[in-house]
Order: structure tokens, then sequence, then C-alpha cells
């Protein structure tokens, strides 16, 4: 089997992920190349696809989506598995697709980045044994 692994990249990581997901599939005793989506002129020749790309502001890159397109007959003729790059995930996108009640969901879990007051640590600013700073008076004195 011709495993095709087609990335779309920014700044490098995700290709480094799909030759990663490409070596672990030769590995495995497939036939998988990785190759950025704007190289791949035609899909007829492999028997199974995995586009990725990079999230940025929840969203693939547009290489990734518009690959997917272009290809989603043989993509959905074939074994296909998408992978995204990004702490993040889409999840949040994907719920307001879903509608409402998951985008609640969503919200409050992976796409959510923690606030400073949520980190590990405690508070901001305050070295360990330092006293806090006073608060401002609201009447000015
Ligand atoms: C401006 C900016 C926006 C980003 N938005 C997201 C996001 O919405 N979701 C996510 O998971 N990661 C997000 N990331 C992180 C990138 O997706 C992540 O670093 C990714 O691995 C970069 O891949 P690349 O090096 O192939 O471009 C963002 C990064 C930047 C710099």
């Amino acid at each position: 089997m011709r495993v095709l692994v087609a990335y779309a990249t920014r700044h490098g990581a995700t290709a480094g992920i799909a030759e990663r997901v490409a070596a672990a599939l030769a590995a495995a005793g497939l036939s998988a190349e990785a190759r950025p989506v704007e190289d791949v002129k035609d899909v007829g020749p492999y028997d199974a696809g995995v586009p990725g790309g990079a999230a940025y502001m929840f969203h693939w890159l547009k290489d990734a989506t518009r690959f997917v397109r272009r290809n989603q007959g043989m993509l959905a003729r074939h074994p296909t598995w998408l992978f995204s790059s990004g702490p993040l995930g889409t999840d949040a996108v994907d719920a307001l697709r879903r509608g409402p009640a998951a985008a609640g969901r969503a919200r409050g879990g992976a796409a959510r980045a923690p606030g400073p007051r949520r980190r590990a640590g405690g508070r901001r600013g305050r070295a360990p044994g330092c006293a806090p700073r006073p608060r401002p008076s609201r009447s000015g004195a």
C-alpha cells in the first residue's frame, strides 16, 4: 500500500510531524512518503491519504483545506486519516458547527487557554516568600 502524508506548514513543525508519521508507516512495512500539499499534483498513485495541517486561529492553513477539498473523491474512496498540528486543535470551531451546546463544552475544554491565575504556581509577579504588594486605596489616600 502506498500512503501519501500531505501536509501544510507555515514554520516547519507540521512538516516534522508528517515526516515522523511517514517514517512510522514505513517501519510498519508500508510505502509512505511525506510531501507538502503544494507539491502534490496527482494523488492517483496512492492507496491511502494522511492529510494534515497546522492550526492558526482555530483553522487549518488554507492550503491543507484546499488539498482535502480538491482530493475529496480519492480520500473518500481510500483509507484516510487527518491530523492537526497545534496545541489547541480546532475543537472550538468544530463544536460551533455542531451547535451551541457543544460549543459551550469545547470552550471550557482544551480550546480555552488557561489564564494566569489558573496556571500552576499561583499568582503572577510575586517571588516565593515576598510580601504581597499593597493594594491602591479607592479613596486615593
Ligand atoms: C498566531 C498563531 C496562531 C495560532 N493558533 C493556533 C490555534 O488556533 N490552535 C492551535 O492548536 N495552535 C495554534 N497555534 C500554534 C501552531 O498551530 C503550532 O505552533 C503549529 O505546530 C505550527 O505549525 P507549523 O510550524 O507547521 O506552521 C498558533 C500559533 C500562532 C503563532
